[in-house]
């Protein structure tokens, strides 16, 4: 079994890359492909590895699902494109947003957007005749924590259902492609390594990861456009702040979550009745095991009094001080 992959030599990469190359080209000869890509490192990587294979018969899809951060799609289109690959974005917003309506519980969350994600690809991949093959960026820890691993390993350990993630367990049965998973015996930081092997630019390939089911993961109970219009707004200054007191790179993730929780505040004398945003800020170095960052309480309480200034319907912010386990990372 592969390592988490700090000690993997370039030319490890290198041979990971030319193996994968050659095996994507006599699996998918003469067919086309299609990838979805999210914008994290993962679906990223996986994107530009198959588009090396397969050159124009691999179309790279990006769904905007209402659940991506704030200026998502533009940076991730204009990244694609200066590594001369066309993006084809879809707006699938409000029909993600439709399925959304009144569902609360995590699980049903992750399966309908997983679903969604097939439905709207399944209908791209029409328009593409003969693509037969889809393209994810997923990874060996996906696989782990899916419980997908039992069948491979048999190890008790590791056939514990924790949560569907949705390149994984979220796939309905009756999908109508053959799955192309290029990374799944890859650890994160061996992906990282091989995505800058590719060439791909640093501020992409070192990204923080962030969930295929994007911010419906980090909004407890049901999704709403307002409760995204709040965690977004919220999670451009958290993250212009980090960046700013140069903690960025030090961190595996650092995120604000929206618990669906309203408590009582005062703003210019008056009372306010606003919402509450958790920040959770971890190390780690594969996301199977994580300890909660040590960040300042300077830059805490530089946070907390911008998000209440810049996001009005924040009154309150708390810092999740959970490692993982018994927490898990998101927190759903
Ligand atoms: P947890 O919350 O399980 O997360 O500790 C571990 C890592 O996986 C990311 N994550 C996901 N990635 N699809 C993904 O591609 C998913 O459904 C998903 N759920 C969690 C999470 O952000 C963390 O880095």
């Amino acid at each position: 079994m592969a390592q988490p992959g700090r000690e993997w030599s370039r030319r490890q990469s290198q041979e990971f890359i030319h193996n994968a190359i050659s095996h994507i080209r006599d699996s998918t000869e003469g067919s086309s492909a299609i990838v979805g890509v999210s914008g994290g490192v993962d679906s990223t990587v996986a994107a530009v590895l198959v588009h090396r294979a397969m050159g124009k018969n691999l179309k790279p899809v990006m769904i905007d699902n209402g659940l991506l951060r704030e200026g998502e799609m533009e940076f991730v289109a204009s990244s694609f494109s200066g590594l001369g690959i066309e993006l084809k974005a879809v707006d699938a917003r409000s029909r993600f947003l439709e399925r959304l309506a009144g569902i609360a519980d995590p699980e049903a969350k992750r399966k309908i957007i997983g679903e969604e994600f097939i439905r709207v690809f399944e209908e791209e991949a029409a328009k593409y005749e003969g693509a037969r093959f889809l393209v994810q960026g997923t990874i060996r820890s996906d696989i782990v924590e899916s419980g997908a691993e039992a069948q491979t390993t048999g190890d008790e350990r590791e056939t514990r259902l924790v949560k569907s993630h949705h390149n994984v367990g979220g796939l309905p049965e009756d999908m109508d492609f053959e799955l192309l998973e290029p990374l799944r015996d890859l650890y994160k930081e061996q992906v990282r390594l091989v995505g800058e092997e590719l060439g791909l630019p640093k501020s992409l390939v070192h990204r923080h990861p962030f969930p295929g089911p994007g911010l419906a993961v980090r909004i407890l109970g049901e999704v709403t456009a307002q409760k995204l219009e709040i965690l977004r707004k919220a999670q451009a200054v958290l993250d212009r702040q980090i960046s700013e007191a140069g903690w960025y790179d030090r961190l595996w993730q650092c995120f604000c979550v929206l618990p669906n929780v309203r408590t009582v505040g005062v703003k210019e004398g008056g009372r306010t009745y606003g919402h509450l945003i958790a920040i959770r800020a971890v190390l780690s170095s594969d996301a199977m095991v994580a300890r909660w960052a040590p960040i300042p309480h300077d830059l805490l309480n530089a946070i907390a009094l911008k998000i209440t200034d810049e996001v009005p319907q924040v009154n309150r912010v708390v810092y999740d001080i959970t490692s993982k386990p018994p927490g898990t990372i998101e927190w759903e």
